[in-house]
């Protein structure tokens, strides 16, 4: 298997010398058809559910929680590159370094291959950072599924799976997105049926003006705060079933702590109320906070309302990406 990628790879890096005539012709015509740019989209999602099942011995948590693809999203571009490096340029001077979790996607991909081409990654910030709304892990996933398809790897599912779970607990998730049971640390991952109830057609997410470390939400969390996979198991069931969740199973095992220990979140989540909201839910360990709407025009007046008012607020949708949308070109 390494053998042929690497001759794949070989035959990317020389297109241009190999002759028509060489028997390595078919791979250097499908290497360029591959082309040297790959554009992908990362969605952001949100938690329809959130149990926090309690802590394992390893520090992580179990969780069951019900997560939804969101049309906001990140734009990846990917170019071949002469060297060896992976380089990454984003619009979010901050994130423009080795730890950033595309540099170690792309880095784990080529290890896995023993691939020594360059890519430079240049990454487009759309999705608020630190928001629970998983645009870091979106943007992992992002890159393992293009480079993937751009580079034809042989990748198997357990293969990107095991990179996906080293990256993070929601990098499996993205692999195919849409609507989703995850359980265990996340990264056991049942996808559901692509129902989404009519009263939720219109999203507003709100991204208070606060940036929140997973990890600490997850340390600050009381035990008296677990809860167990009622919640998430009632809402896969009817949604499976094409019916709408019961209001009160949309729940979330960090919003009480949040909303106790970062006022601002809970005065957004007043505010957004107050404006008309139905109701509002936090999304994962936040600060991010969704509010559903059957009409576009009710979701649109609440949007403007809470933006006069100094809110970063957005209006998504659910979205179902059937396939993962790499462009190369
Ligand atoms: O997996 P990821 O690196 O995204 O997790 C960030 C932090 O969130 C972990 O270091 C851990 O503290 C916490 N976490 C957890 N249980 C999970 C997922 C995350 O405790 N299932």
């Amino acid at each position: 298997m390494h053998w042929t990628n690497d001759l794949i790879f070989l035959c990317m890096l020389d297109k241009y010398l190999i002759s028509m005539h060489n028997a390595r012709m078919s791979h250097a015509q499908r290497a360029r058809t591959s082309s040297d740019v790959c554009f992908v989209r990362a969605y952001a999602k949100i938690n329809l559910t959130l149990d926090v099942l309690g802590r394992r011995a390893d520090g992580y948590h179990d969780l069951a929680t019900v997560m939804q693809t969101v049309d906001l999203y990140d734009t990846i571009c990917l170019t071949a590159t002469e060297d060896s490096r992976v380089q990454l340029a984003c619009t979010k001077p901050e994130l423009s370094n080795g730890d950033n979790l595309v540099v170690q996607a792309a880095h784990l991909v080529r290890q896995r291959l023993a691939i020594r081409q360059g890519v430079l990654i240049e990454l487009h910030k759309h999705i608020p950072m630190a928001a629970g709304l998983g645009g870091g892990s979106s943007d992992a996933a992002a890159v393992i599924l293009a480079l993937q398809q751009w580079w034809r790897l042989h990748l198997s599912h357990s293969d990107l799976l095991d990179m996906a779970t080293s990256l993070g607990s929601d990098v499996p998730f993205f692999l195919t997105g849409g609507l989703a049971l995850c359980e265990g640390r996340g990264e056991r991952v049942t996808a559901l049926a692509p129902y989404w109830p009519r009263s939720m057609r219109w999203l507003l997410l709100l991204k208070p003006a606060i940036s929140i470390s997973t990890a600490a939400v997850f340390r600050n969390l009381p035990a008296s705060d677990y809860s167990d996979d009622t919640h998430s198991r009632a809402v896969s069931r009817a949604l499976n079933a094409g019916q709408t969740p019961q209001l009160e199973d949309l729940h979330n095992s960090f919003e009480r702590s949040v909303l106790g220990r970062y006022p601002e979140v809970a005065r957004a989540k007043g505010d957004l109320l107050q404006a008309g909201a139905p109701f509002v839910r936090l999304s994962g360990t936040g600060p991010t906070l969704y509010a559903p709407f059957s009409e576009l025009a009710n979701a649109q007046k609440v949007q403007e309302q809470l933006q006069s008012q100094g809110y970063e607020v957005y209006l998504s949708r659910a979205i179902h990406p059937n396939v993962v949308d790499v462009n190369v070109y």
